[in-house]
């Protein structure tokens, strides 16, 4: 039985801000054995325009591909309601949206104020999109390199407001400020007023407190995680963001503590090879791939 739940982010948020292109058949070999390694959600791809980030041009064929892998629930990034109408096309299962509690992350980001990106979120959701969840992604929400401090009051409005009416929610830790302290406290708060809307942990590695924060995150009720195998990740227009916390040591962690993933680590870093072997010139990261398995280390049953 899996009691945690991670979603593999890399052919999104990990490719979007890589320096090298990963070809589409690599890519869905790569998101294939994702799959089975145990892997139950993967967010493939965004939809936002090719000209702005063209490592994501090929995500409605990378959709189409995922979708024929078993037991796999499909997520895409969309920025718009334009995007949101090429991921029902598509086919995708889910649609995420980061809407940025910074004001400034925003307009970098979507071009839009916080304010008018729910707005957005609310206009896509009030299409017609039978079968397809809605996601509100708040970014920044632990902190921003462009503004500095974001009020944890923010958050807690920006996510409500999201509440009203998507599926679910999610915090997301954009450029890796995050501490465990601040993890915890800001979920209980958001938590209070939106309930099991508020799902997912998006944390970022960046200052090496990946894994610490997932852990409080855990302590605080999450069950729902974003990682980034080889630890690739970052936004392209948050200045200094970084990869994500990384999903080989997330797996281990909570699999050597006895808490089951559903993931098979050794196959996780089979595939782990594929993406290196894909994009070889990019840096990638990994205690897991470093130092190896322990010997004796049992999966959690
Ligand atoms: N997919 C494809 N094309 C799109 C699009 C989408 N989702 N949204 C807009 N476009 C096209 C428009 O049709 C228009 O095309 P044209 O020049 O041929 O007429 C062009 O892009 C500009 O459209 P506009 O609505 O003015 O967008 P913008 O330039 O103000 O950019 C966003 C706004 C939201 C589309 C852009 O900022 C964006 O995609 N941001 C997301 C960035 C991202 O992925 N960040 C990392 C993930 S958090
Ligand atoms: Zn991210």
């Amino acid at each position: 039985m899996r009691q945690i739940h991670i979603r593999e982010v890399g052919p999104r948020d990990g490719l979007q801000n890589a320096r090298q292109r990963m070809p589409s058949d690599a890519k869905k070999a790569w998101v294939r054995a994702i799959a089975e390694a145990g892997v139950p959600e993967i967010e493939v791809g965004s939809f936002v325009p090719p000209k702005l980030i063209p490592a994501m041009a090929d995500t409605a064929d990378i959709v189409s591909y995922a979708l024929a892998l078993k037991d796999l629930q499909v997520v895409v990034l969309a920025p718009n309601l334009k995007g949101f109408e090429r991921a029902l096309a598509a086919g995708a299962h889910k649609v995420t949206f980061p809407v940025s509690a910074s004001r400034q992350h925003s307009e970098s980001n979507v071009r839009m104020t916080p304010d008018q990106m729910v707005e957005e979120v609310r206009k896509c959701a009030q299409r017609p999109h039978p079968g397809v969840l809605v996601e509100g992604a708040v970014s920044t929400a632990f902190g921003c390199t462009l503004q500095g401090n974001v009020p944890e009051d923010d958050v807690v409005r920006i996510a409500a407001a999201l509440a009203e009416f998507c599926d679910h929610v999610s915090l997301a830790d954009t450029v890796g400020y995050a501490n465990p302290a601040q993890i915890k406290r800001v979920f209980k708060k958001v938590g209070k007023v939106i309930g099991s809307k508020l799902r997912t942990a998006h944390l970022h590695n960046t200052r090496g407190l990946g894994l610490a924060n997932a852990l409080a995150a855990y302590e605080e009720g999450v069950r729902h995680f974003d990682s980034s195998m080889g630890g690739l990740g970052g936004c392209p227009f948050a200045p200094g963001a970084s990869g994500n916390v990384i999903t080989e040591d997330l797996v281990f962690m909570f699999e050597s503590m006895g808490i089951s993933t559903g993931i098979d680590l050794e196959r996780l870093m089979e595939a782990r090879k594929l993406m290196v072997a894909a994009i070889p010139d990019e840096p990638v990261y990994g205690h897991m791939a470093l130092a190896g398995v322990p010997k004796g280390f049992r999966a959690a049953a």
